[in-house]
């Protein structure tokens, strides 16, 4: 069978992958082009092809479906007709379709220009932060304004300049955003896991909306009423519309239940990245079954996937140049990368260039940081890539217990501020390393009644300390400040853990002012700090979790060393939640009590002016 995909994205090529996967009995090819109409149609000819996939809005919204159904009637086509796609497109057609089906959604006003939408809020003082303007037809995932008191008028003024397809007024929604969509065979909406992508472009949900910097799936935001009630719903739409192919719910949970956000009449990009690579069942006769209008059993793989959009640094504003971009040198087996604005000569004409997804069968957190650690050895001249996908959903789940935990710290511990103050996790603290007699760490472990050890550390005996760690039963031990290397008995042993004040594997080896004075110096626009697992080879441990700012607003190192260390605490404190919520790494080792009092009392003789132990 020969299949035609149409666009030109990580999501087609993806689906590219997937229709080929199941392919080995069968002689296929599978073609990903960007066609006219016209053009599709002698494409079909000269390459006998049997099934095409419209898959992006442009061409199911241009009506390309009816078009191939008309001049090519023998091939078969997955995806929604023109009218059908109105569901993506015409956002008034789409909000009174919920209206009509009875479907949860916001209260909203369409107004066709943009002077009756000034005079609606002049007229009817319309408080700008409660509401949502929104584009009625397309708008590449940029048609949505969240409006204040301070810039409704330009935000209006904007909203107008999409299109002459007029634009929605709508009440402000607040709540958790998740992506649900579902393969339709005309009759029924059979739901994929629910997954979530992240719409800003910079870390926090900060900075302008995007057409996704990636996505994680499955989550777990809807209970399995909700989703039955989702599928109801979308059972009606679809029965309604007699709609074959994937329909997406934009949904979110707010404290009055599920609402519908949007529909869209394909895959999300980049939550086809994940989602597809957990599908287990063949994704062909899915495709197949949906426009025979037959009923469905989907198969999914019980495996987490995390998706990082590899992007140009001035995506989404800025026209691309052209680059070269080297990639697959060294790259992890378990990556995926799914070519999106690159052509075939590995250059980039676009701003989100590549997608970068790792599965796992232990946890979400594990893909991500599967993803993480590879996703740097791509190189590309102005490259940029969110650092918190999945983050927020991740911290969302409170951990039920804390491994108990040990801090060694030379300087102040400022980093482990945050830490102290949760008193969950301050209670993990089990014991407070120090070799700094002056330092505030000191009055810290009294205020707090933590255990505090005050060690030399140019006489330390390793073997002892372990004992002391293995005694308190820790199995997380965190550097603060601590810039000395630490010997392999201790990682060995102990999931040792420390920060760094850059981007690593950016600055590695240098330490505090020097990597921000580099930092500046180097003109960077985002800097941040990494959480990385304590190796032999300094700073080169695997990555855990990473701060990232923008910077550019800070002229000296010493302003940049502080704006850092605000986010070091907050570092610290998001990887002890996180690491303790999702599958922790297990470590076994022997307690050896004897040897450990015996190393205390030796130290209490040594240090009698402390006496904190
Ligand atoms: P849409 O294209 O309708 O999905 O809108 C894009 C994004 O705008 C959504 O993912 C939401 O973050 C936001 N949004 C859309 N409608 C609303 C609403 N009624 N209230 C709050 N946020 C909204
Ligand atoms: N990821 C959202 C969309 O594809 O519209």
């Amino acid at each position: 069978m020969n299949i035609l995909i149409l666009g030109c994205g990580a999501r087609e090529d993806i689906i590219r992958e997937k229709l080929l996967a199941n392919s080995a009995n069968s002689a296929k090819r599978v073609f990903v082009e960007t066609l006219s109409k016209q053009e599709t149609i002698e494409f079909i000819a000269n390459n006998s092809i049997e099934l095409v996939i419209p898959s992006s809005e442009h061409y199911l919204c241009n009506g390309y479906t009816d078009h191939i159904n008309k001049n090519a009637p023998e091939c078969k086509v997955f995806g929604p007709s023109l009218l059908q796609s109105h569901l993506e497109a015409n956002k008034n057609y789409s909000k009174i379709l919920m209206k009509t089906h009875r479907l949860p959604n916001a209260d909203y006003t369409f107004f066709q220009t943009k002077n009756q939408c000034s005079d609606y809020f002049n007229n009817y003082n319309v408080d700008p932060n409660k509401i949502v303007l929104k584009y009625s037809g397309l708008a590449k995932g940029k048609g949505v304004y969240l409006p204040n008191e301070n810039n409704i008028n330009s935000c209006i003024e904007n909203v107008y300049n999409h299109g002459s397809e007029g634009v929605l007024i709508e009440e402000r929604l607040f709540g958790t955003e998740v992506s649900i969509m579902a393969f339709c065979n005309g009759t029924h909406a059979y739901l994929m896991p629910q997954s979530q992508d992240f719409k800003r472009k910079c870390d926090n949900d900060l900075g302008l909306n995007t057409g996704g910097m990636g996505s994680i799936c499955p989550v777990n935001i809807l209970s399995l009423e909700e989703c039955e009630q989702v599928n109801e719903y979308m059972n009606k739409i679809v029965t309604h519309t007699n709609y074959i192919g994937v329909l997406y719910a934009g949904i979110m949970k707010t404290s009055d239940g599920i609402q519908f956000l949007e529909f869209n009449c394909r895959f999300g990009d980049p939550e086809a990245q994940t989602l597809l690579n957990l599908l287990e069942s063949n994704l062909l006769a899915i495709m197949l079954k949906c426009i025979n209008q037959e009923s469905l059993e989907l198969v999914w793989k019980n495996e987490y996937a995390s998706c990082v959009i590899y992007s140009n640094e001035s995506y989404p504003e800025f026209a691309y140049p052209l680059s070269k971009l080297t990639y697959k040198n060294n790259l992890d087996k378990k990556i995926r990368i799914y070519k999106g604005s690159l052509t075939d000569n590995n250059e980039s004409n676009g701003g989100r260039i590549l997608s970068v997804v790792s599965n796992s069968s232990v946890s979400q957190y594990d893909s991500l940081i599967n993803v993480y650690n590879n996703i740097h050895k791509i190189k590309f001249p102005g490259s940029y890539y969110r650092r918190d996908i999945g983050l927020n959903y991740l911290l969302q789940t409170k951990p039920r217990k804390y491994m108990p935990m040990a801090i060694m710290a030379t300087n102040n511990g400022t980093s482990i501020g945050t830490l102290l103050e949760n008193r969950e996790t301050r209670n993990a603290i089990k014991i407070i390393f120090t070799n700094n007699t002056n330092g505030s760490i000191i009055q810290t472990a009294l205020r707090y009644k933590i255990p505090l050890l005050v060690i030399d550390t140019k006489q330390i005996n390793y073997e002892s300390l372990t004992n002391i760690l293995r005694q308190f039963r820790v199995k997380l031990l965190l550097l603060s400040g601590y810039m000395r290397i630490v010997p392999k008995i201790l990682f060995d042993d102990f999931l040792t853990v420390n920060i760094h004040p850059s981007l690593l594997p950016l600055y590695a080896n240098k330490m505090d002012l020097e990597v921000h004075r580099s930092v500046l110096e180097d003109k960077r626009k985002f800097s941040g700090c990494t959480i990385h697992e304590v190796t032999d080879n300094v700073d080169e441990g695997r990555i855990l979790l990473q701060k990232q700012i923008n910077i550019e607003h800070i002229t000296s190192p010493e302003q940049l060393k502080s704006e850092i260390q605000t986010q070091e605490k907050q570092a610290i404190y998001e990887f002890v939640e996180l690491i303790n919520a999702s599958n922790g790494i297990e470590h076994k080792y022997e307690v050896n009590i004897e040897e450990a009092n015996n190393f205390v009392s030796e130290l209490k003789t040594k240090l009698p002016a402390i006496g904190g132990f």
